[in-house]
């Protein structure tokens, strides 16, 4: 039987009780509704920690459209019975009061520059400011050795890195790969949402990342995204952003070699749902 602790109070006082024990303790915030990409992350924490943290909290603040926030999946007990084969797991499951005293709204704006104002930022706004408040409070709570966040979420981990060091975390941050299904798409929630053949069509949205990474040497960026934009068409997903950018400052490259890591993140519309998925073309990820 894994542990479920709902107050903060009571999650606070376990992971001081670890600490005191010289326990490492590994945490992995999400939403629920998980999958093998959340499983995934879970599994990298139970290898390198005595004791891992898993949060499952739909965090209002995030989501910049009301109908989005309404629609997400909420799967509690499934969630904890996909969790269950975990050793040494802890779920923690607040509730909004829990985590929100003073009510679920923004208060203080971080300064997050010209991160927040690309790609995601930019079509979703004040989305990272409610992402970056949740992982403050979850943090405060779960001031754990090492935080797990997945690749497939690049600017969302970009950010919190960016803001651990801002805030002279000790909290490691572990980015781990992309986990997919057969096709290539990246594992969602909101993949369920697509019909069979668009599920099957939206693969094209990796096979056009993998055709970027591999042809990035042999023409110009902007060649390379617009060619891509085509390939995105013609499999019948539309394109909201496509953009090649710099993986610490997220700012658009136009030169392969003009930075040490250079990432093609796109996000397309394909039935109602948006889909987004990313591929590095130079450089490493985690020595940014
Ligand atoms: P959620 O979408 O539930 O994702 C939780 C974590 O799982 C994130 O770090 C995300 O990048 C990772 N993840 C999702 N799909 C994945 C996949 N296919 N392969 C690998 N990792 C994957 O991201 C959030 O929740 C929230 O914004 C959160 C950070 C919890 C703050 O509310």
């Amino acid at each position: 039987m894994i542990q479920i602790i709902q107050t903060a109070h009571a999650m606070n006082e376990a992971v001081f009780g670890w600490k005191a024990e010289n326990k490492k303790i590994g945490f992995v915030p999400t939403m629920g509704a998980l999958h093998k990409g959340h499983l995934s992350l879970v599994n990298v924490s139970e290898k390198e920690n005595d004791i891992t943290v898993v949060s499952i909290f739909v965090n209002p603040t995030q989501f910049n459209d009301a109908a989005d926030l309404e629609k997400y999946p909420r799967t509690l007990q499934q969630d904890i019975q996909l969790l269950s084969k975990c050793k040494n797991l802890v779920v923690f499951s607040p509730t909004e009061k829990e985590m929100y005293p003073k009510g679920a709204t923004l208060q203080h704006k971080v300064e997050l520059g010209l991160l927040e104002n690309t790609m995601e930022g930019k079509h979703r706004p004040g989305h990272f400011q409610g992402v970056v408040q949740v992982v403050k409070r979850l943090l405060e709570i779960v001031p754990a050795s090492c935080l797990y966040m997945g690749q497939k979420d690049f600017q969302q981990f970009t950010i919190i890195r960016h803001m651990l060091s801002m805030w002279n975390s000790t909290t490691r941050l572990v980015v781990c790969p992309i986990i997919r299904e057969k096709n290539g798409l990246a594992m969602s929630s909101r993949n369920e949402r697509l019909s069979a053949s668009a599920r099957n069509d939206a693969g094209q949205l990796f096979q056009t990342l993998r055709w970027m990474q591999e042809n990035a040497e042999s023409m110009p960026l902007a060649d390379l995204e617009s060619k891509a934009e085509h390939r995105l068409h013609l499999a019948g997903l539309d394109p909201e952003y496509l953009d090649i950018v710099d993986a610490a400052s997220l700012q658009p490259v136009l030169q392969l070699r003009e930075s040490a890591c250079i990432v093609a993140c796109i996000a397309v519309w394909v039935e109602g749902v948006r889909l987004i998925d990313n591929i590095v073309l130079s450089g490493n990820l985690r020595l940014t």
